[in-house]
């Protein structure tokens, strides 16, 4: 059965949903998404990805016809559309600057922004968790607006390609020996006891999971610094996890081929992804995830 899905102001069929050739989307990659995690047909930490949705829109000078709450009240109908109201599902949104002759600049004033929104169940990577995966390190060659969420993802879509050539999860960018994030995921060693992660800058995305994921570490009382750790620290790093949406918290146990800390998943790691998933389920029966 073809999913429901949000096009332009029409719930139709995946099958049945059609963008022009002229969409900019297509030509230039001029546009923003988001991805937000669903359990039980709620939005986990909704008010975050609108904020950062609100900034993109803001910084591109992007206008659509809807509003940020036009956009959740779709996201709520579609999980209800396509069934997803019982456990685990993710909405993906985007927003691109419309169907327009191909010209660099902004289209006509008045040209439509496009909408789309999709709902679809997801499954969790418990089993990766339990054991923690393998990444490899891969040069930050994007631009200095990696802050913005756009669908320009060519460096992420090379990365983590190279991920898939070598058969672990995840790329981790690096610009000048510091790493910045994964293709699609923040990054956070442990060195010295102190949970690191690189500042939040135009260098990398401001996840939703980092945020929640550095709030908890502080209520547990963990040591945290927005601070970069390097390549030349891997020896160094007693534990190593990434965040992200579709990641909760997921333990890094080998970079490049190192293997981090004990090799295990780590102790704050674990702490950290508990608390996260205390929150995300926050909602569910004990014994029923
Ligand atoms: N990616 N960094 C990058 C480059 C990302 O693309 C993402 C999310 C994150 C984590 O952000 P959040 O915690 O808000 O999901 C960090 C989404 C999930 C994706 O592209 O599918």
């Amino acid at each position: 059965m073809s999913s429901v899905v949000y096009l332009n102001g029409d719930f139709l069929p995946r099958s049945e949903a059609k963008l022009s050739v002229d969409e900019r989307g297509f030509f230039f990659g001029d546009g923003v998404y988001e991805v937000t995690r669903a359990v039980d047909g709620h939005l986990f930490e909704s008010g975050r990805h609108m904020k950062r949705l609100a900034r993109g829109l803001r910084e591109l000078r992007l206008e659509p016809a809807v509003s940020l709450a036009d956009i959740e009240s779709i996201s709520l109908d579609l999980l209800k559309r396509n069934d997803i109201t019982q456990g685990e599902g993710t909405v993906y949104l985007q927003i691109t600057r419309g169907a327009a002759p191909r010209t660099h600049h902004f289209p006509p004033a008045g040209t439509p922004c496009t909408v789309f929104l999709s709902a679809q169940r997801f499954t969790v990577p418990h089993d990766k968790r339990a054991t923690g995966v393998a990444v490899v390190t891969y040069p930050d060659i994007r631009w200095s607006r990696c802050d913005i969420k756009t669908v320009n993802l060519l460096a992420a879509v090379m990365a983590k390609q190279s991920a898939v050539d070598h058969d672990v999860f995840e790329a981790l960018f690096v610009r000048e020996s510091a790493v910045t994030e994964g293709s699609h995921t923040n990054v956070f060693g442990v060195i010295d006891g102190e949970l690191r992660t690189y500042p939040a800058s135009n260098l990398i995305l401001g996840g939703v999971t980092r945020d929640v994921v550095l709030e908890l570490a502080r209520e547990l009382g963990f040591p945290v610094s927005e601070t970069p750790f390097h390549i030349h620290h891997l020896a160094e790093l007693q534990e190593c996890f990434l965040t992200g949406t579709t990641t909760d918290v997921m333990p890094v146990v080998q970079v490049d081929g190192q293997v981090v800390g004990s090799g295990k998943p780590g102790r704050m790691t674990m702490a950290l992804y508990e608390a996260l998933a205390a929150r995300l389920y926050a909602a569910v029966p004990a014994g029923t995830r």
